[in-house]
């Protein structure tokens, strides 16, 4: 099948030279979703794009993700609000290209103020502004560096409920050690969680809490 109608595949030739840019066409993006429906449905999986372009994965999978939001808790607006960014503190993203890294930022963070009808300035599109700094990275999902080269970290999220969340970071080549691990199903398959020690924990933070650090960053 042809790409859609104004679906742009590739930028220049040269990008897909030095780069291998060239993005996934959206009806093949959702054939590859629905072989793992639930799973991309799930407010609380977490899903990792290690070559995460623009986003043409990971925004139908907030998408999806918002759907449930809306069918779980579209009654309660408190409770929609934070499960909405609860949903995309679980999508992350690794890209080389800073450009592309910060599309995919700015595409995720329309698709989550439009879901919530606010505009830039609002408290929950800034709260959402610094989740997104933390889980798009810009770096080598190769050499899992940044342009640093520091190790990549990912902010592991969780949601505790009445209006609060945790965040705890990881580095990312350790957790890439721990997915192996559990893969391998080895004798210490089921103690990954306390093998790996997180390289910060944060004290737990509210919606005013996260937008007050976008105002910081
Ligand atoms: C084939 S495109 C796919 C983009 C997106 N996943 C999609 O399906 O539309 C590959 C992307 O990976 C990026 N990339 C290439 N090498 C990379 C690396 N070592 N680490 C992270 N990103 C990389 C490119 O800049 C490009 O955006």
């Amino acid at each position: 099948m042809a790409p859609s109608d104004g679906e742009r595949l590739v930028k220049s030739k040269q990008r897909v030279a030095e780069h291998g840019e060239v993005f996934t066409p959206s009806w093949m993006v959702e054939d590859m979703l629905n072989l793992v429906r639930e799973e991309s449905e799930r407010i609380d999986s977490r899903f990792l794009e290690p070559a995460c372009g623009s986003g043409n994965f990971l925004i139908p999978v907030l998408t999806r993700k918002l759907q449930t939001v809306m069918a779980k808790h579209g009654k309660s607006e408190f409770e929609k609000r934070h499960y909405a960014l609860f949903a995309l503190m679980c999508v992350y993203g690794i890209e080389i290209l800073p450009d592309n890294a910060q599309e995919c930022r700015d595409n995720l963070a329309s698709l989550f103020s439009a879901f919530l009808g606010v505009d830039s300035a609002d408290k929950w599109a800034r709260a959402a502004q610094t989740v997104l700094s933390a889980n798009i990275v810009q770096g080598d999902a190769l050499t899992m560096k940044t342009p640093n080269d520091d190790p990549i970290t990912f902010a592991e999220w969780a949601y505790l409920g009445k209006g609060s969340y945790q965040r705890r970071d990881f580095r990312y080549d350790e957790l890439t050690q721990r997915s192996h691990w559990e893969a391998e199903g080895t004798l210490f398959s089921d103690m990954g969680a306390d093998l790996f020690t997180p390289e910060t924990t944060y004290p737990t933070m509210t919606v005013n809490d996260l937008a007050a650090q976008a105002d910081h960053a």
